[in-house]
């Protein structure tokens, strides 16, 4: 149940002001958020590859309001990328895009984040790497499906992000899995209405073995974003089910989320992507950890108290 009001706060101004600015906040914002800037993340790419890991980069940020932000944004990408070249680590660590942070949301906005992500998807190319642009609320996906589209006429390695609570994931994930795309399968973390998502935990993970099912059994490359311990079994028997080698498919997990499972399965030979985030707007991607898993919310509020 508290999941759906943490989602809500996550979109309210006066929590954020509120939330950002508690003092405690920080050392429970730190087990999700890999440091302030890039200064901080290179460190933790050199660490979490040096363990086997693989990465997708996410500076945060969303819902922005005006284009010298979505021009920061990119610009923020660039100067990542920028200090990766030298790493070589090629497809090993890989960037994540949200594209309302590149301006989806506001007048023009498709066309704007386009034009945004563009040079990133370019610059990620140039250093051998790739991007995959993030699944947010259903009223952006059709924008975010037709850009992914528009992107892998010249880059065909970028990648997308599909919701299993969502009713059109399974006609989204038919048409992926046969173009061959590389495709983040997620449970769905934002607050939808009954009308388009599921809303009960047992449909939404029946939903997410249907739709893996039409990924492994595709021309495409499936990336398994869960913690699930059964999902994460399922996509195993699936893959094999499929004939796809451990290499031929990938799992993702958050930063900061079961890290032991995450070594665990880059020793039995599986690739495994962390999802690392890092920057200073971090207040929607927290909330929506928060709203994952109640005793998140019950730690923060405690180390609030006892401060
Ligand atoms: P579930 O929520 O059932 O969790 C299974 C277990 O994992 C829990 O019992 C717990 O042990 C652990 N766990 C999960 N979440 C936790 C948390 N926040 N804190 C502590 N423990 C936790 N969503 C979206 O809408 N668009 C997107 O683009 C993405 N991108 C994305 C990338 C990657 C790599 C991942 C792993 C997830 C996303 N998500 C996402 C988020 C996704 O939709 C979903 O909300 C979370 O992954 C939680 O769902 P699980 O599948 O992990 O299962």
């Amino acid at each position: 149940m508290l999941g759906p009001v943490i989602l809500a706060a996550s979109r309210s101004d006066r929590m954020r002001r509120l939330i950002s600015a508690a003092p405690v906040t920080k050392q429970v914002v730190d087990r999700f958020i890999a440091g302030e800037d890039v200064d901080d993340v290179v460190p933790v790419v050199r660490k979490l590859t040096g363990r086997g890991l693989e990465l997708t980069m996410d500076v945060v940020g969303e819902d922005i309001t005006n284009p010298a932000q979505a021009a920061a944004a990119r610009d923020a990408y660039l100067e990542l990328i920028d200090r990766l070249k030298p790493l070589e680590l090629g497809t090993r660590a890989e960037m994540s895009v949200k594209l309302s942070m590149f301006g989806q949301a506001l007048d023009g906005g498709h066309d704007m984040a386009l034009a945004n992500v563009r040079p990133v998807v370019e610059a990620a190319a140039e250093i051998g790497t790739t991007v995959t642009l993030d699944a947010e609320d259903h009223t952006t996906l059709d924008s975010m499906f037709a850009i992914h589209e528009e992107l892998r006429k010249d880059f065909p390695q970028t990648g997308c992000v599909i919701q299993a609570y969502l009713f059109r994931t399974e006609a989204d994930a038919r048409r992926l899995a046969a173009n061959g795309s590389r495709v983040r399968l997620v449970k769905g973390a934002y607050k939808e209405p009954a009308s388009v998502a599921y809303q009960d935990k047992h449909e939404i993970d029946k939903a997410y073995v249907r739709v893996l099912r039409t990924l492994m059994d595709g021309e495409g490359y499936p990336m398994i974003g869960s913690h699930d311990p059964r999902l994460i079994a399922i996509a195993q028997e699936l893959g094999r089910h499929a004939g796809r080698k451990p290499d031929e498919y990938e799992f993702q997990m958050l930063y900061g989320i079961r890290g032991e499972e995450q070594l665990r399965l880059t020793a039995e030979g599986y690739r495994v992507r962390v999802y690392t985030a890092y920057g200073t707007d971090w207040y929607g991607y927290f909330m929506r950890r928060l709203a994952e898993k109640p005793a998140n919310l019950r730690f923060f509020v405690r180390s609030m108290i006892t401060k």
